[in-house]
């Protein structure tokens, strides 16, 4: 194998260029587009070679639960658009999510959680990590008086999304880091909604940032996929025994598909923007919903500056809060461009009722604590021409 591209040494290469660059290697056959090593493991020229290998003597793949090249290609495209040493792969975000919950606490810890964050976050936080001893404490996220008070001497991690799903609720990332920081405790972000190319939470001061590839790092929905960037050190010292050993592998096809996708990336990222902030400015002017639209680019967001200061754009999701369930399913199914489904993060235009489907399992406490109420409606906004999906939004408008 050889790195093929020499540009990106100086360190010096822009997000595009980095999408399109980091990682590739090629095989002896010269192969221009990345190959993909479809195998469970790698052969040996003698047993000698092999034991050195596993001694860690030599280096070398062994077996694709530990390593694997497309893999590790897709790691290294990660690590340098979040501007991290070092990434990890994992079958999907949830496993990222758990392996840095299960790498990082033992009995007898404390860890805080935001009450916005994906529905299954929650539930591996409240419902699985107490039977471990891992005591759990859930705070607003957008409060950083809530974070500190939240702080006690076994509190090792703070896991937060900002913007969350689907609340598009955020959190100061700075500021929660040097919380974190002066307490001795790891803050890990789930950059999902924004990707790399709108906000890099390591260089705003967090140890950890979780993905799910499943979004917009593959961009067309067609595979599962995550990952854990961080230091070298945190990243090898813990998660990697974790993952090594427990197996929630990224298959080599997932990868090499997530690297395709990443290639488009900021050129993708920049017009989901630009349609979504088509969408939240064209949503707000309809008189009919006023105070109904949520999108971190307007400035009747609350938290509008904090979202001008972190990010470089708002992202592409989009929220509508109804009323009511009925109101709420009414628009939803009028709609005939956008496609009711649970993912995000799609070329195509996506829409979700939370309350009833990913957030579905907590209590209706539990939802109302994180702001999912039953009138909220997540519009994940794709590619298509902004005046197809204005006039989707605006036929359906008629159900209300
Ligand atoms: C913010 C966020 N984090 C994590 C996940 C989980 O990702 P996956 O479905 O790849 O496990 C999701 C899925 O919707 C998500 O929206």
């Amino acid at each position: 194998m050889m790195k093929k591209n020499k540009w990106l040494d100086d360190g010096n290469a822009g997000q595009a260029t980095r999408a399109l660059h980091s990682g590739e290697m090629a095989t002896d056959a010269r192969e221009n587009s990345p190959a993909m090593f479809v195998t469970s493991s790698f052969v040996f020229t003698s047993a000698a070679q092999a034991k050195a290998v596993f001694a860690e003597e030599e280096s070398g793949n062994i077996y694709s639960r530990f390593t694997n090249p497309t893999v590790a290609a897709f790691e290294e495209r990660l690590a340098a658009l979040e501007g991290g040493e070092r990434a990890l792969a994992t079958a999907s975000g949830m496993a990222a999510i758990h392996a840095i919950f299960f790498s990082f606490l033992a009995a007898g810890d404390h860890l805080v959680v935001s009450r916005s964050v994906f529905g299954s976050t929650t539930n591996i936080a409240t419902g699985i990590l107490p039977r471990f001893g891992i005591q759990v404490d859930q705070v607003p996220l957008a409060d950083p008086e809530a974070w500190r008070r939240a702080v006690r001497p076994n509190t090792r991690l703070f896991m937060v999304e900002t913007p969350a799903n689907p609340t598009l609720e955020m959190v100061d990332l700075a500021e929660l880091a040097a919380i974190a920081r002066g307490n001795n405790i790891l803050l890990a972000v789930d950059n999902v909604f924004s990707t790399p190319c709108l906000q890099q939470p390591l260089k705003l001061g967090a140890h950890l940032v979780a993905h799910s590839g499943t979004k917009y790092l593959d961009g067309q929905g067609r595979v599962l996929g995550g990952a854990v960037v961080g230091s070298r050190s945190l990243l090898m010292g813990s998660l990697y025994p974790f993952l090594r050993n427990t197996g929630p592998t990224l298959s080599p096809f997932n990868a090499w598909v997530l690297l395709k996708g990443m290639e488009t990336l900021p050129l993708r990222m920049d017009k989901h923007c630009e349609n979504a902030e088509a969408v939240a400015r064209y949503l707000e002017s309809r008189p009919e919903l006023a105070g109904a639209v949520r999108y971190p680019g307007l400035a009747s967001h609350p938290q509008h500056e904090l979202a001008k200061r972190q990010m470089r754009r708002f992202g592409g999701v989009v929220c509508l809060e109804l009323g009511s369930r009925e109101r709420a399913w009414a628009f939803i199914d009028r709609l005939r461009l956008a496609t009711i489904t649970a993912n995000l993060g799609d070329s195509r235009t996506l829409v979700t009722h939370p309350a009833t489907t990913t957030h579905g399992k907590l209590s209706e406490e539990a939802r109302l604590a994180a702001g999912i109420t039953q009138g909220l409606v997540r519009l994940s906004i794709g590619l298509e021409d902004s005046a197809d999906i204005l006039a989707d939004l605006d036929q359906a408008l008629v159900a209300l």
